[in-house]
């Protein structure tokens, strides 16, 4: 098993720009801004950032760059880089994480050693360098596993973040959202290195190794079930998928429990952990099917927050439960018209295999309950038709109440994970009749994100429930400035902001 990478910290630093000893230093600048909008930067530049601003070779666009070596010796970096972000009203944590991100990819790809980068932007100076401290981190993720040559740069730079002039907060506090930030990066790293992980090499059993691993290490205590403890449970839906493959499911259960913690409220997380999805015998075209092997993205991110909110000391207590198989059509496999009975009681009429997220996600939420959660979120990879709805850079959400699902798109905004509110129309619940049993595992095409939430929704009781559909925005199908090919990390950020801020949320 590789082992829990740490890896070093970022230095803070809030001297003068021209004393940050680097050997690159990277400063974000907006449209609107004049040469001098950075002290003596254009006169250490030698003009060059006056003169590509006149003729509109630099215009400060999101993401474009002016490279300039300083011969200047007053200032000890050996070479500067405006990075554009656009117009600066509109810039806040978000950009700032890009483009810091940006920037480590451009100074990892070019071995630059040293890498200064500095916050600057619109918001609150803590936000903004936890935000860039992500970024420089999320830079340093390589999904170049299995190269044996050609591969990117193993050691990432040094970090360096400069916080130029008087910090309206205390430098510690300053220092501290830095730490913050380098941790939400490195865990958002574990979870897209795991989802990356090909479907023979993280079997459900590795998943669950894996997963005890990263958040064992943090003081997160773990309980894994075999196939023996999770039949005698009861779980049919999950027993039912995993039938089909010779690989045995697991139950990964996580549980931070800080000393001196209040009994309630207790966060509930959930997380889809399909290794990988065939469709069962209901088998999907082989066009694209190797993209199922991140089909346990929303478990990584579970597991992967866990890791998070044990290292960060949320304040409350939480449980993760990720409930692990593969979908497979093996000789044992579940049919179309079989009928399984979920650990909750209600039986479900299978009509596509293909819905397996729904029916594993459907033990798990019934065991978060009976570990105690007070509020369930879950994340799964779980429908087509939610990448159909919001494409790939915005996550669904759905739930119960109003509040809830609130809070979470707030925690969300600040920590740079898209999502927006979809209905649970009750009318559509119909749409999951059966003559057979309870309710089918399939609504059809109308709907097909809202029908499969309300299959999950069967599973939650009266407590606070979101549901978040990572289905689009778990793998990026395109390289970007600030993210390559592959799995993203997508709400690992927020699952564990969210349990910071839900101190004021009573059981
Ligand atoms: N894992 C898939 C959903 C998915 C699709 C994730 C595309 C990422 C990209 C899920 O298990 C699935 O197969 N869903 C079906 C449900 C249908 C059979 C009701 C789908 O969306 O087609
Ligand atoms: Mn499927
Ligand atoms: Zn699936």
């Amino acid at each position: 098993m590789p082992p829990v990478t740490t890896s070093s910290s970022i230095n803070t630093v809030f001297d003068a720009l021209a004393a940050v000893d680097v050997d690159l230093l990277v400063i974000p600048w907006f449209e609107e801004e004049a040469p001098e909008a950075v002290p003596q930067l254009d006169r250490a530049m030698a003009g060059e950032l006056a003169r590509a601003l006149a003729v509109k070779e630099f215009q400060a666009k999101p993401y474009e760059t002016l490279l300039v070596p300083l011969t200047d010796r007053t200032w000890r970096s050996r070479r500067v880089a405006v990075i554009g972000g656009g117009r600066r009203e509109q810039s806040g944590t978000d950009l700032l994480r890009k483009l810091a991100s940006t920037a480590g990819f451009d100074a990892r790809q070019k071995r630059v050693g040293r890498v200064g980068f500095v916050v600057r932007g619109n918001g609150e100076v803590a936000a903004l360098a936890q935000a860039a401290a992500e970024g420089l981190t999320l830079s340093e993720f390589s999904g170049a596993s299995y190269k044996t040559y050609d591969a990117p740069p193993a050691t990432p730079p040094m970090w360096t973040l400069a916080v130029a002039g008087r910090p309206q907060t205390t430098e510690d506090a300053v220092a501290a959202a830095v730490a913050r930030g380098r941790i939400l990066g490195e865990c958002s790293n574990a979870a897209r290195e795991l989802a990356n992980e090909p479907g023979n090499t993280l079997t459900p059993r590795e998943f669950a190794r894996r997963a005890a691993a990263l958040a064992g290490d943090a003081g997160v205590r773990v309980n894994i079930l075999d196939e023996t403890r999770i039949a005698d449970l009861g779980m049919g839906l999950l027993m039912g998928v995993a039938r089909g493959s010779s690989e045995p499911p697991r139950l990964i259960v996580l549980h931070h429990d800080p000393p001196g913690a209040p009994a309630t409220p207790v966060l509930g997380l959930v997380g889809k952990g399909i290794t990988f999805d065939t469709g069962g015998i209901s088998i999907k075209p082989a066009d694209g099917m190797e993209r199922m092997k991140d089909d346990m993205a929303g478990g990584a991110a579970v597991a992967a927050a866990m890791r998070a909110i044990a290292l960060l000391g949320a304040p409350i207590r939480v449980v993760g439960v990720v409930p692990t198989t593969e979908n497979m059509p093996g000789g044992r496999a579940i049919k179309p018209g079989d009928i399984l009975t979920s650990a909750a009681g209600k039986t479900v009429e299978v009509i596509n295999t293909d819905a397996e997220g729904r029916l594993v996600l459907g033990d798990g939420l019934w065991y978060a309950r009976q570990l105690g959660a007070t509020h369930l979120v879950d994340v799964a990879t779980l429908t087509g038709a939610c990448v159909v709805a919001l494409g790939k850079g915005t996550s669904g959400i759905f739930g119960t109440p109003d509040a809830w699902v609130g809070r979470i798109r707030q925690v969300a905004d600040r920590a740079g994970d898209r999502l927006w509110p979809m209905p649970l129309v009750e009318e559509y619940r119909e749409q999951l009749k059966s003559e057979i049993a309870d309710f089918t595992n399939t609504g059809g095409r109308p709907a097909g994100a809202i029908t499969a939430a309300l299959f999950l929704k069967e599973f939650v009781d009266d407590v606070p429930w979101a549901h978040i559909d990572i289905a689009g925005t778990a793998w990026a199908d395109e390289a970007r400035p600030f993210m390559p090919k592959g799995a993203t990390g997508v709400a690992v950020r927020t699952l564990a902001e969210l349990a910071f801020a839900m101190s004021d949320v009573n059981g």
